[in-house]
């Protein structure tokens, strides 16, 4: 049931307030007076001790439930202290990458039942890794397979284009960080200054919402390009990826993001006056690099669209030449969640104007069930 709206994307992108607080819901604690803020997994409250002796954490994931991952790495390095790497589900299975006994692996997947990231996890089990599921549908093999695990509870998603299960991952990712790390003195601060960001975070998206409009006017503008890149750095590289990911399947244009720190061994050759480029500059630890990414590709004349917190536009557009919009800012590892919404809105009114299916685009299938 599609209600008031004419797609499921486009219902699933608005309705991510609400799937976001069923997400958190019964899993914050804001205890009283004097008890600390906490996070309850129920899931995997028996085994965060086994992960915090772990060597080594592990995301495994693909598509979009992989960008989700690499957007909630950051934080849990952070608050865990322990490496965390990246595997794409199928690259892991190509070179048969090394898992071991010591390692935590993390399944990330929205269906539970990605043949890629069902083998990946079948042979992490028999290297003996503790398996960890991170799912929105229970009773999914993922679900079922795996040693333990959340489910993400973000409901149903129709859209073969995930929306609302990307925020919803990265929020119970951020989540899991706060409980693996639970048991260090030293962030608690930390930890509690991101809870209280975790409980007003449906009422900021509900905010980055209201750009609707303004995401249609700019799909106007790039409705006949070619070629969109998306640079962001640091919490933000996942979102420039994963907006990246949005446009190419539902818009059916060729979009890449990029990472900001690469721009000068190699993109940067491609920026001239013609290519539409969209910059990531929330604030964050490294807004300053991102304002001088900036300066750089002004300075070859390329064509900007910068997304940048409130109130910051002015110290963005250097010469008042781009194109400027303010996202409210949020704690700097929860900012992906709030950054991809108008992103996600970009891509779908870029599709609806360029007449494509917004919910079936074609060639894609919502649950990759083959290799
Ligand atoms: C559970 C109940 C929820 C109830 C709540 C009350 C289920 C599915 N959830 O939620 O309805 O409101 O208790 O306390 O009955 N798991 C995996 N792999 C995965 C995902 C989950 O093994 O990929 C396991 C978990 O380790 C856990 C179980 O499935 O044992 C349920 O997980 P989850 O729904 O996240 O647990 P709760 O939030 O406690
Ligand atoms: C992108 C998209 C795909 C999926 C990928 C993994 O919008 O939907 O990239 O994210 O096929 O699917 P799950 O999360 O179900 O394992």
């Amino acid at each position: 049931n599609k209600g008031k709206y004419e797609h499921y994307m486009q219902k699933e992108i608005h309705e991510q307030p609400e799937s976001l607080t069923t997400t958190m819901r019964g899993r914050l604690i804001r205890g009283g007076s004097c008890k600390a803020k906490t996070v309850l997994l129920g899931g995997l409250k028996d085994h965060l001790k086994t992960i915090r002796r772990s060597r080594r954490i592990v995301f495994i994931g693909c598509g979009t439930s992989y960008n989700a991952a690499l957007a909630a790495r950051p934080i849990l390095e952070e608050l865990s202290g322990i490496p965390v790497t990246m595997e794409i589900a199928s690259d892991l299975l190509d070179r048969q990458g090394p898992i071991y006994r010591e390692d935590t692996a993390v399944f990330v997947s929205q269906s539970g039942e990605t043949a890629d990231t069902l083998n990946a996890l079948e042979y992490a089990l028999e290297n003996g890794a503790l398996c960890v599921g991170i799912t929105n549908t229970v009773g999914s093999a993922i679900a079922r397979n795996t040693h333990c695990g959340v489910h993400i509870n973000a409901g149903c998603e129709i859209g073969v284009a995930s929306t609302k299960a990307y925020t919803s991952q990265i929020v119970v990712m951020a989540m899991l960080a706060i409980a693996i790390g639970a048991d260090a003195i030293s962030n608690q601060e930390r930890r509690e200054a991101i809870i209280d960001g975790l409980f007003d975070l449906p009422n900021k998206v509900r905010e980055v919402l209201k750009l609707d409009q303004e995401m249609k006017d700019l799909a106007k503008l790039l409705i006949a390009e070619q070629s969109l890149l998306m640079f962001g750095r640091g919490y933000n590289y996942a979102t420039a990826l994963e907006a990246a990911l949005k446009v190419k399947e539902v818009a059916l244009m060729h979009s890449e993001g990029i990472l900001a720190g690469e721009m000068k061994h190699g993109p940067l050759a491609l920026v001239d006056e013609n290519l539409p480029i969209l910059v990531i500059a929330t604030r964050d630890g490294c807004f300053s690099k991102q304002q001088s990414v900036i300066q750089q590709l002004h300075a070859r004349k390329g064509r900007l669209v910068v997304m940048c917190s409130k109130g910051d536009a002015a110290s963005v557009s250097v010469g008042g030449s781009s194109r400027v919009f303010e996202v409210p800012q949020v704690e700097d590892c929860l900012q992906p969640v709030v950054n991809i919404v108008p992103l996600q809105l970009l891509a779908y009114h870029l599709t609806v104007l360029r007449g494509f299916n917004v919910d079936q685009p074609r060639n894609l299938a919502k649950s990759v069930t083959t290799e």
